[in-house]
């Protein structure tokens, strides 16, 4: 790996200050950790069981591999070439690239807002679990237990009666995660990551162990892996398999341009990349394979099919895990174990979904860590508790999550697709950079994925889910709640993109872009 020396120019120092004030992960280690602490959490955990179950079982697992492998793992060495090489957050990052981009950063910082806003509420809900395992509180109905007593869910609407048991552990976990956000990249989110991850990994390799060993376990495994070839004809599994791997792998959104923007600039970011992707769907299948053997285990109980056994999508896991808990011997420690590393994949997420914006108010800004921590936070906080912690935050969860995730997260993935490929024809220049700082040479197959295979397939997806949302509007909700919080929030981090780039735009931008080869 050839690694020219640093450019000594006053830019350059500018740069180097400007790197040492914005934090940096301490070394290679850590920033896998902590990339690794991104990509698992509640997708992984509470997310993928229930899009699986619900877009066919078996059969969502072959959309699942091909998104991987086609857009995943391509468009993840997109965004860490981008964040590795130009050294900001995404708005920052992509404006160096070119300053006709920049809002797409601002695009992603909007949808991290959001996705962090609803993502608190259900590590909220998970740290209430932990709880609730040590007596087994949802009694036998953990269904009914889920949305009634605990959410106290109303019928589809808005409300303002305020959940107490869902407020005070929301206000626990904002609390913890501002905490470690002002402590810094390395001192916060650098050695939360060394210490939870490898927790993370211990607790619920046990438990997915456990899980195997009870009694119906293989017929929830049969469903899961069983495909089922009808459902692949159908353009809305396979947007929410391309939605799960761009979600689950936390790209596309900003986040892996944010961290690969703390790490040295000699890491080795291919090699680093390929970790964090197979071990974040490695996670993800566990996570799979445990509770479909919960889902068989309960369906032998009940005397009934797999796929009859739970009707609850959102609330798979706050239910299926449950049921093991009462029946299981030791139920009580592996609901303490299951829930709690619900909280720890959770909040490390969390927290890199939260840094998104965090850095790029900072890199706009210019503020200090701990000011932008709390004029991020205090707002997010603010909006968390008014929509989530009150008896309809179920629902404005549910429509929050599925229109951000396609008509976010995966439409700002396919601009950003064509734009760096075509508008501005930066594959090759950040091909060349990931090629001086890797292990694994990205040749011209990955430009062609990045190029062309991916926003064909992911375009074709996104635009035919569009057009069947449109005709069979998405649950059973009224069509005013799909209009504010799904279209309306789809459309709002559009604008509030467009906005926020032309308030604007950082003095060293236009520079950078000039800079030498030798300082990429
Ligand atoms: N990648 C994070 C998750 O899977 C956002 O939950």
């Amino acid at each position: 790996m050839a690694t020219p020396p640093p450019e000594q120019g006053p830019e350059s120092a500018q740069r180097t200050q400007q790197e040492a004030r914005r934090g940096a992960f301490s070394s290679r280690r850590v920033f896998i950790l902590a990339a690794i602490g991104s990509a698992v959490g509640l997708g992984n955990i509470w997310r993928f069981p229930y899009v699986a179950y619900e877009n066919g079982g078996g059969a969502f697992v072959i959309p699942y591999l091909i998104a991987l492998l086609t857009a995943g793992l391509p468009f993840l060495f997109v965004d860490y070439a981008l964040g590795h090489k130009h050294r900001g957050s995404a708005p920052l990052s992509f404006a160096r690239e070119s300053p006709r981009t920049e809002v797409l950063g601002w695009w992603q910082v909007a949808i991290c807002f959001v996705i962090a806003v609803y993502y608190a509420a259900i590590i909220g809900w998970a740290l209430r679990y932990t709880f609730f395992s040590v007596d087994k509180a949802w009694g036998s109905d953990p269904g009914g237990f889920f949305s009634g007593d605990f959410l106290q869910t109303s019928a589809p609407g808005v409300t303002a009666d305020v959940v107490v048991g869902v407020l005070v552990p929301l206000l626990i976990v904002w609390a913890a995660v501002l905490l470690i956000m002002g402590l810094g990249v390395q001192k916060g989110i650098g050695a939360t990551s060394v210490v939870f991850i490898p927790l993370l990994v211990l607790a619920f390799g046990f438990l997915v162990v456990r899980s195997l060993f009870l009694p119906g376990a293989a017929d929830g495994l049969d469903a899961l892996f069983t495909p089922d070839w009808g459902a692949l004809t159908d353009a809305s599994v396979w947007a929410a398999a391309f939605g799960q791997i761009f979600f689950s792998l936390s790209i596309g959104f900003g986040i892996m341009i944010t961290y690969a923007s703390y790490v040295g600039r000699r890491t080795d970011m291919t090699g680093s990349g390929l970790v964090v992707g197979f071990a974040n769907s490695g996670f993800e299948l566990l996570a799979g394979i445990g509770v479909f053997a919960a889902l068989g285990f309960m369906a032998q109980a009940n005397g009934t099919a797999v796929d009859e056994v739970v009707q609850s999508g959102i609330g798979l896991a706050f239910v299926a895990f449950p049921a093991i808990i009462s029946e299981a011997a030791g139920g009580s420690v592996i609901g303490v174990l299951f829930f709690g590393s619900l909280v720890i994949a959770g909040l490390t997420s969390l927290v890199s979904v939260l840094e998104v914006v965090v850095s790029a108010v900072r890199d706009k800004f210019d503020l200090q860590r701990v000011t932008a921590v709390l004029v991020v936070g205090v707002p997010a906080t603010a909006l968390s508790v008014v929509l989530f912690s009150t008896t309809s935050g179920l629902h404005v969860l549910d429509i929050v999550d599925f229109f951000i995730n396609r008509f976010g997260i995966l439409f700002v993935a396919v601009v950003a697709m064509v734009v760096l490929a075509w508008g501005v024809r930066a594959l090759p220049g950040l091909a060349t950079h990931l090629n001086h700082h890797g292990s694994i040479r990205l040749s011209r197959g990955w430009i062609v994925l990045v190029s062309v295979v991916a926003p064909l397939a992911l375009g074709f997806v996104l635009l035919r889910d569009f057009l069947d949302t449109l005709e069979k509007p998405y649950g059973d909700y009224p069509a005013w709640m799909l209009n504010v919080f799904g279209w309306g929030s789809a459309a709002l981090v559009l604008a509030a993109a467009v906005v926020v780039t032309f308030l604007g735009r950082r003095a060293d931008t236009p520079a950078d872009n000039t800079r030498k080869e030798a300082d990429r």
